[in-house]
């Protein structure tokens, strides 16, 4: 079998290069996209480098921005080739009461979580389809799904992606082109960790495994979904929440 080509959004955060190393890991080329304004793609693949990875191909550009996907898109076929495995990871938060949010905070995050979907999206699923075979992964959130005071920005666009995941799903069944989304808990990654501490220990006293998720344990899933033994799954939400919340 050929080389599978994976491409992932938000690469370089905490989730991101987690998932990279899991297709790495599991002989995957890697396209890893990243935004130039937050990620410093030097520095990161200096540290990827140091820890054995040394083969991630990088794109930059803004998944709110269908400009930015195309040619993010462009480069990556141009350089690795087709790709087999999209996962729509790039996030953002802008936590903030309803009746202090302002519409850049609601427009930023339904922009960077959402739409994003469509954008990459858009660039991928056709070829996939035509090929006969494909993954995409979208990283939705617990959030999405039971809602979460101080987000209805995010919980908006986390639980629209797992509509956004279900339709497109049946779409593409037919095709050999799964589409699933994980929604994780409360992953140590530097967005969490940006919580005020005492508002993040209260959060983690309501985990029932009481700790946070590491980053491998969301990669792990990513690398199930994309293997041939999870060909039968599509249009799921996986929940990995250490308990926090049952749909
Ligand atoms: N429900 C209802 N009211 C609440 C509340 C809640 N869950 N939490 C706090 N309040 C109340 C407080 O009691 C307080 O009331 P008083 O002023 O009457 O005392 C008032 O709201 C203000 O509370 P804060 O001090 O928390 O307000 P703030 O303006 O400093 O902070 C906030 C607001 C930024 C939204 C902050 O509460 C916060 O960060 N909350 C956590 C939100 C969260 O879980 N974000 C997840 C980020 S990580 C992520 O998103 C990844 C993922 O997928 C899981």
């Amino acid at each position: 079998m050929t080389q599978r080509i994976a491409f992932v959004t938000g690469a370089m955060g905490g989730l991101g290069t987690a998932i990279c190393q899991a297709f790495a890991n599991d002989g995957y080329k890697v396209v890893a996209a990243y935004h130039p304004q937050f990620d410093d793609k030097n520095a990161w693949l200096a540290e990827m480098e140091a820890a054995g990875y040394k083969d991630f191909i990088c794109v930059a550009g803004d998944v709110s921005k269908l400009e930015d996907c195309q040619a993010m898109a462009a480069e990556a076929e141009a350089k690795a080739g087709p790709v087999d495995i999209l996962v729509n990871n790039a996030g953002i938060t802008r936590d903030k009461f309803f009746a202090k949010m302002e519409k850049d905070q609601w427009d930023a995050v339904i922009n960077t979580n959402l739409t994003s979907l469509f954008n990459m999206s858009k660039q991928f699923s056709a070829k996939m389809a035509e090929r006969g075979w494909g993954r995409i992964i979208n990283i939705s959130s617990v959030n999405g799904i039971k809602g979460q005071a101080g987000q209805t920005n995010y919980s908006a666009a986390k639980a629209g992606v797992i509509g956004f995941t279900k339709a497109l799903a049946q779409e593409m069944a037919a095709k050999g082109v799964t589409v699933n989304a994980i929604a994780p808990g409360y992953v140590a990654t530097k967005m969490v960790m940006a919580i005020r501490e005492d508002i993040l220990k209260g959060i983690v006293d309501t985990i029932p495994m009481k700790r946070l998720c590491k980053p491998e344990e969301i990669g792990g899933a990513c690398s199930y979904i994309a293997s041939e033994l999870a060909a039968y799954m599509t249009g799921a939400t996986l929940s990995i929440n250490g308990g926090l919340y049952f749909q």
